[in-house]
């Protein structure tokens, strides 16, 4: 099964595939990357569970139009907050934009006796610094609490909304239960940084942390961050390659 000589010959024309996409990409975007460690990478990696598991799919359906997040990293929040998100304990978003991601953890843990916190200025990105190449500030601005309001109907359960400049917007939030697993999605360094202090701060050891954006293409204040965090002892970190890092909090 394992032919070395045609998995390299594979390998080489994948590679020639992958950098020709990349072309395509950024004549499409018209903007031409210079950065070393940026490209196109078709892994070597075919296990997709998010294409067969029913209950993620059912969820996934619900609130997909609320999400700009891909099926596949949906699904970690999905798989991880069966395992990492406690009973009686607090989920947060920060950066809910129109609240899908939220909806769907509240979906997958249903009977757990959560507090579910979604938090988001409602005006756009915020936080821009010289850390942050692309963001300017304002950026998907097109979301309202109304469709955070429209979630709640369609999972069937109550969301706390947080509206505001976090962590700023928790100044006068009681939080009554520890947080055990949340998801920060904000595109910029000093949004990231201030997210996780808070999160870290009001959070069970052992709790994870999903930060979205370490991987993107635009975002290289998040990937500066993510980057920090690996030699960070209070952490335990990892990429998982679909663009986001997984943090535990030792
Ligand atoms: C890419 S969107 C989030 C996408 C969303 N998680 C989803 O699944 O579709 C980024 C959001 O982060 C919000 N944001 C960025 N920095 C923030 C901050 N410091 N406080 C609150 N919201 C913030 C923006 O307003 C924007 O709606």
């Amino acid at each position: 099964m394992f032919n070395l000589k045609k998995v390299k010959k594979a390998r080489k024309r994948l590679a020639y595939l992958t950098s020709f996409l990349f072309k395509l990409f950024q004549i499409n975007l018209r903007y031409k990357e210079s950065r070393k460690d940026y490209g196109i990478e078709i892994f070597e990696y075919f296990y997709l569970p998010w294409n067969s598991e029913e209950e993620f799919n059912s969820n996934y359906d619900l609130i997909s139009n609320h999400s700009l997040n891909p099926k596949s990293r949906l699904y970690t929040l999905y798989e991880m907050s069966q395992r990492y998100l406690s009973p009686n304990t607090s989920f947060i978003e920060v950066g809910c934009w129109k609240g899908g991601a939220t909806g769907l953890v509240v979906l997958t843990n249903k009977n757990k006796n959560i507090n579910y916190y979604a938090c988001d200025t409602f005006s756009g990105v915020v936080n821009s610094s010289d850390k942050d190449s692309f963001f300017k500030g304002q950026e998907y601005s097109d979301t309202n609490i109304s469709y955070i309001n429209e979630i709640e109907k369609i999972v069937g359960e109550k969301i706390k909304t947080i509206e505001g400049i976090f962590p700023y917007s928790m100044n006068d939030v009681e939080l009554d239960k520890p947080i055990s697993f949340a998801h920060i999605d904000v595109d910029t360094y000093v949004s990231a940084k201030e997210s996780l202090e808070f999160i870290t701060e009001n959070a069970i050891d052992g709790a994870l942390v999903i930060l979205d954006d370490f991987g993107g293409w635009f975002t290289d204040g998040v990937t500066k961050f993510g980057n920090e965090l690996k030699s960070d002892k209070r952490y335990f970190v990892v990429p998982n390659h679909l663009g986001q890092l997984l943090i535990y909090k030792i």
